[in-house]
């Protein structure tokens, strides 16, 4: 099936209802747990599980989603979390979007804007402040891609990512100025969702810029 994700693309996404409620990845736990909170964007921040995960640890989160729909859902769920003082949902285009000021953290979970991947992800760099991160985590790259993957995240069994949508590590790597960023994670591996018969294959970069 070919489609642009587009802001149609994600409002129907989320309007006909296909994602449940799934709890934050893992990896923010991983790899953000032990940092010192601050300010936080969650880049297609969809249902908000990693947005109220990041505002239940301190941290003051921007969740920015491109669905209106999807601002609802997470709003909802983060009424009840005890953590909604500390998240502002921004409804915006994050191709086009651009911050007041930059982050502490700016993290991304799975979003595929209809812009090229490795430029969305260029964007959300050039957000971080000096000494803050970037968490990126994304669908990997992987030759089943386009051919029956089901990511559980946004893709039935009839549209699952395609190859323009996924990334590697060496890919989201090498957008980062060594002279500018310190890399502390580059992985690439496979982790099963309770309920999903078909492991998820993920990217996972993180970066602090240097000061
Ligand atoms: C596959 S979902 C992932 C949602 C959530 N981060 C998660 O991990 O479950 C991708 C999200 O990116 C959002 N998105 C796609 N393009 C976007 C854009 N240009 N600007 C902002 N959000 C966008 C979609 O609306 C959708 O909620």
């Amino acid at each position: 099936m070919t489609h642009a994700f587009d802001e149609e693309y994600w409002e129907q996404h989320w309007q006909q209802g296909r994602m449940g409620d799934a709890p934050p990845n893992p990896y923010l736990a991983r790899e953000l747990g032990d940092l010192p909170p601050g300010t936080a964007l969650d880049a297609g921040c969809g249902a908000g599980a990693e947005a109220i995960w990041l505002a239940e640890h301190g941290w003051q989160v921007t969740a920015a989603d491109i669905s209106a729909e999807a601002l609802v859902r997470a709003a909802g769920r983060a009424a009840t979390s005890g953590a909604a003082e500390r998240v502002q949902w921004v409804q915006a285009d994050l191709a086009i979007w651009e911050p007041s000021a930059p982050f502490d953290l700016v993290t991304t979970s799975y979003a595929h804007p209809a812009m090229p991947q490795l430029e969305f992800y260029d964007r959300l760099a050039g957000w971080v402040a000096p000494g803050g991160t970037l968490l990126v985590v994304g669908h990997l790259h992987t030759s089943g891609h386009g051919h029956g993957h089901d990511s559980g995240h946004g893709h039935d069994s009839d549209d699952h990512p395609p190859a323009e949508a996924t990334a590697t590590a060496a890919a989201v790597t090498a957008r980062l100025d060594g002279t500018q960023w310190d890399l502390v994670t580059a992985d690439e591996q496979q982790r099963t969702v309770p309920g999903r018969e078909l492991p998820l294959h993920d990217v996972v970069v993180r970066a602090v810029r240097r000061r």
